[in-house]
């Protein structure tokens, strides 16, 4: 099934199946990140971030913070998870970097920021059916994918679903890479970023934020591969899809003479290989296991929903760090240099 298929259903409303869809408008985009680097004002990169108001540096797993959020930028007023991915600036022919805004997918749009689209998925994105059994995340459950120092295509290549679409239009969903389009995205470019969907079943978090998460030991999770016996509890698939309003930017003039792409990722990543996110879980009690074990689609799960004006009223945290992180910079924030892909 294609994308038009799934707008198409969504534009229906309530097939009976259980895929979690929905906007998080931004909380705030600044160099903090409570999950790799706690505590540390500032964070070594731009992270752009969504989800509950109580997001801060530090973020104690013993304190249950998403808890303390009084409101969420996210559609589903019980989920006060924080989900972040790193910020992608433009690199001029000068050498300046401008911070590349975003913006929301089609249906969603008036999300402050642009924000990103979440899923939980049962089952593939395309099956409507959704019916597989999945278990919802526990409080104080984290996890992180991806590998900030990747370069090559063979780094990457540990993780799988980390992927670019080079949009032409609202709806383009074709030809997922896990380097950066090489060419000119019309209407912007798309990160998806899918985290693993097996977990361990005791620990929340692990040192490397990654090691209590798995990939199915044989097949991927769209082939309906079983967890590994290390790994056995089925979680859903969460994804975040961010759209880089790339359209200010797409005039070849003003890319590299060498024709190479010019964007790069806030820690100075230029080949895409690095794509990563973060997930700290904050559905209030049993909210998100509720909606998982009810038939529904989309925005029509039930649960309680608020609309994107009320998003947008937990928009704009107050920042933390007090640095200039968009226009025109002579260095990216933290001062990463992009390095060249290597082969
Ligand atoms: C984050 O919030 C928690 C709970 O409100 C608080 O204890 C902690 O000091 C805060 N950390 C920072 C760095 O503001
Ligand atoms: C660098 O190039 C950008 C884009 O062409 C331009 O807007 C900016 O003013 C230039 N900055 C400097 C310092 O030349
Ligand atoms: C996707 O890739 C195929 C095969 O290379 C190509 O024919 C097609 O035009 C591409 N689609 C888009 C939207 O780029």
């Amino acid at each position: 099934m294609h994308w038009t298929t799934l707008t198409g259903l969504l534009a229906l409303g309530a097939p009976a199946t259980a895929l979690i869809r929905f906007q998080c408008s931004q909380l705030v985009v600044e160099r903090l990140d409570p999950l790799v680097t706690p505590g540390e004002v500032p964070s070594p990169h731009v992270h752009q971030i969504v989800g509950g108001n109580s997001f801060n540096a530090t973020m104690d797993p013993s304190k249950d913070m998403p808890g303390e959020s009084t409101c969420t930028t996210c559609q589903f007023s019980e989920d006060f998870s924080n989900y972040w991915t790193a910020v992608l600036y433009f690199k001029a022919r000068n050498g300046t970097y401008k911070r590349v805004p975003q913006h929301s997918n089609a249906g969603f749009e008036g999300a402050t920021g642009g924000g990103m689209t979440v899923y939980y998925m049962q089952d593939p994105l395309y099956d409507t059916k959704q019916a597989s059994k999945v278990t919802a995340f526990k409080p104080g459950f984290r996890m992180f994918v991806g590998d900030v120092n990747a370069r090559t295509k063979q780094e990457a290549a540990r993780f799988r679903q980390l992927t670019y679409t080079c949009m032409d239009n609202a709806g383009s969903r074709e030809n997922e890479t896990v380097a950066f389009p090489a060419r000119v995205c019309p209407y912007g470019i798309m990160t998806s970023v899918r985290f693993p969907t097996c977990w361990d079943g005791v620990n929340l978090d692990s040192p490397n934020h990654m090691a209590h998460m798995s990939y199915p030991e044989s097949g991927t999770f769209e082939s309906g591969g079983p967890c590994p016996a290390s790994h056995p509890v089925r979680t859903s698939q969460v994804m975040y899809e961010v759209i880089w309003d790339t359209r200010q930017f797409n005039d070849p003039a003003d890319w590299p003479a060498d024709g190479s792409q010019p964007f790069v990722w806030s820690f100075g990543d230029p080949s895409g290989y690095a794509n990563h996110g973060d997930y700290v879980f904050g559905w209030k009690d049993n909210a998100l296991q509720n909606i998982l074990d009810t038939k529904c689609y989309a925005t029509s799960c039930g649960g309680k929903q608020q609309s994107i004006a009320d998003m947008n009223k937990c928009a704009g945290l107050k920042k933390t760090v007090d640095e200039d992180i968009g226009e025109r910079l002579q260095q990216l924030p933290g001062g990463h240099m992009p390095e060249p892909e290597r082969r």
